[in-house]
């Protein structure tokens, strides 16, 4: 591979503030919902559209070999081995609502879009809303700039499962939902408390900024967790299914090293 990691970086971290002043731009126009996708509750706005054709654009520019794989659509395969992944909004119901708890997530891997053999080499997550922008690349650490700061971060070393602050997130159908409350129910009484806050790649962001504990959802796709997932990975923690699966729409569990198998113990029953 010519190219490495960090100057891949680059190129996510320059995108992802194009693409989220754009974003913010449109939501201070007004949010136009464009369709439905898997349920009547699973929106897609003209907003996401746009970003993600921004994004597709920018990197046909830059790195013209590269494959693409977005959320709304329009993949191709590229002759470098390399692959972009992208969720143009993450967090489209926050958006939509102007909730300020969204992102772009852009990350690039070697090999396919599968979290079961891809080799994650760069990832950035930007929230336009509170100008924070999460980013890792391969063995090169993880880190949040805010406010012209940068900050290292690492996962929280909290052992205890009966201390530990967890995300989750609900999927768009209601059977799924069903099964996602019955595990809820499991879940809630064995820990310190739980957040839905709206947004898979935050969540796995605020895993490895320390904010949570921990996070696990199920029914994710890989551009929710292609960039969050080598942030929290960068930052020390643990990312993965359950019985030893990659992470993936069964099951993507998210936390430091000592909490993984106790969480994994209670989604399993
Ligand atoms: C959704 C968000 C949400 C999660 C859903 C995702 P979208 O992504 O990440 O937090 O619970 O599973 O689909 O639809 O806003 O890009
Ligand atoms: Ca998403
Ligand atoms: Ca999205």
């Amino acid at each position: 591979m010519a190219v490495s990691p960090t100057e891949l970086l680059d190129i996510a971290r320059t995108i992802a503030l194009e693409a989220g002043e754009l974003i913010a731009r449109r939501r201070s126009e007004g949010v136009v919902v464009a369709d439905t996708k898997s349920s009547s509750i699973d929106v897609v706005t003209f907003a996401d559209r746009e970003c993600e054709e921004f994004v597709k654009g920018r990197l046909a520019e830059l790195r013209p070999e590269d494959g693409f794989y977005g959320e709304e659509g329009g993949d191709s395969t590229g002759t470098s081995g390399l692959t972009w992944i992208v969720d143009p909004i993450d967090g489209t119901v926050n958006y939509l609502y102007g909730i300020p708890q969204f992102a772009v997530s852009i990350a690039v891997v070697e090999g396919t879009p599968d979290p079961g053999s891809w080799k994650q080499l760069a990832g950035v997550v930007f929230n336009p809303m509170n100008d924070e922008l999460y980013f890792a690349s391969l063995g090169g650490g993880a880190f949040l700039t805010k406010a012209g700061n940068t900050v290292k971060l690492s996962v929280n070393q909290e052992t205890l499962l009966a201390h530990t602050l967890l995300a989750t997130g609900f999927a768009y159908s209601s059977e799924l939902r069903a099964e996602q409350a019955i595990v809820l129910n499991r879940v809630l009484p064995a820990v310190r408390d739980i957040r839905r806050a709206g947004a898979a790649s935050l969540d796995l962001c605020a895993v490895a900024s320390g904010q949570l504990d921990a996070y696990y959802e199920r029914d994710t796709k890989p551009w929710d967790y292609a960039a969050g997932s080598l942030v929290l990975r960068e930052a020390g923690g643990v990312v993965g299914g359950l019985n030893g699966a990659p992470e993936g729409r069964e099951m993507l569990l998210a936390s430091n090293s000592h909490l993984f198998s106790q969480i994994e113990k209670v989604l399993l029953g």
